[in-house]
């Protein structure tokens, strides 16, 4: 494939078995498009953006009118990955109605390559409709942070048979309706093997082991920018948080001092001009 092309959903399904397949978020036009130029295979505009950048302490309280506000800013930076739009609780699992015409905004006024929904009880009969709109979907089983409560918590899913079995028969039901890959979200690793060796389509695990089709991460926890907690399968690749307090301490510095701005970064106007003012 070549490098500056951008990615379909067919090229994802033939990365299966091939290589390993790589997914980060992203919710701004700067982030997406280093995550982007970086080769990044698929970028989610996760709902996380409602803890990491919105402060909000959960993700079911991010609406359809951010979530495609953050798309729309990703999609103008993006040249090469997919885009997925992860879709807000509000606008599938309260209003099931609503839910294909939700997937057409992410499509139409967004301009994202595909949408994400979560598993919940009606998430058959939903992924079904906003398949049959022509609508590429990515489903979401394991830990799914929406329905984290009916789940006991925050908590490693499939961690006995009756649970890994439910997950095993909610994958091939996913893929039965055509969805195009998978989240598999902490889920222990030998079950993610288990499904991922089941399936056609390509898993992407996060907190599910090495034995995904492919690895997602909350970008902001890679980079060392959200500080609030670190669930254990995430790995900062850097520390970002401390090296920006750093730089923007030397600036308050500086501007105390009267260092900064100096002439380098001031405008000037010819003697002349200022001779006629008075
Ligand atoms: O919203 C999100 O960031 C996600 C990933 C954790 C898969 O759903």
């Amino acid at each position: 494939m070549e490098d500056n092309k951008k990615i379909t959903i067919q090229d994802i399904l033939s990365m299966k078995n091939k290589r390993k397949i790589t997914m980060l978020t992203a919710y701004d036009y700067p982030l997406a498009s280093l995550v982007d130029r970086a080769g990044i295979d698929m970028i989610l505009v996760g709902d996380s953006v409602a803890n990491v950048v919105l402060g909000l302490d959960s993700t079911t309280k991010v609406g359809m009118t951010e979530m495609i506000h953050h798309a729309k800013a990703v999609t103008r930076a993006v040249k090469h990955a997919l885009v997925i739009g992860d879709m807000p609780y509000e606008s599938y699992q309260i209003n099931p109605q609503e839910s294909v015409k939700n997937a057409k905004r992410f499509m139409e006024e967004a301009k994202c390559d595909a949408v994400k929904l979560e598993w919940f009880d009606r998430c058959l009969e939903v992924t079904a409709q906003i398949i049959n709109a022509g609508i590429p979907v990515m489903g979401h089983i394991g830990l799914t942070p929406q329905t984290a409560d009916k789940l006991g918590g925050f908590k490693v899913q499939g961690k006995d048979a009756e649970q890994a079995r439910r997950l095993i028969d909610e994958a091939q039901a996913l893929e039965k309706l055509g969805c195009f890959s998978l989240v598999l979200e902490c889920v222990p690793d030998k079950i993610a093997e288990m499904i991922t060796k089941n399936l056609k389509i390509p898993t992407i695990g996060i907190g599910a082991g090495i034995n995904c089709d492919g690895q997602v991460l909350v970008t902001y926890d890679l980079l060392g920018l959200f500080e609030r907690f670190t669930p254990k399968f995430v790995k900062k690749y850097i520390n970002l948080a401390p090296l920006i307090s750093e730089a923007i301490e030397d600036y308050k510095k500086e501007v105390i001092e009267g260092k900064f701005p100096t002439k380098n970064h001031s405008f000037t106007i010819k003697e002349e001009e200022l001779k006629k003012l008075g």
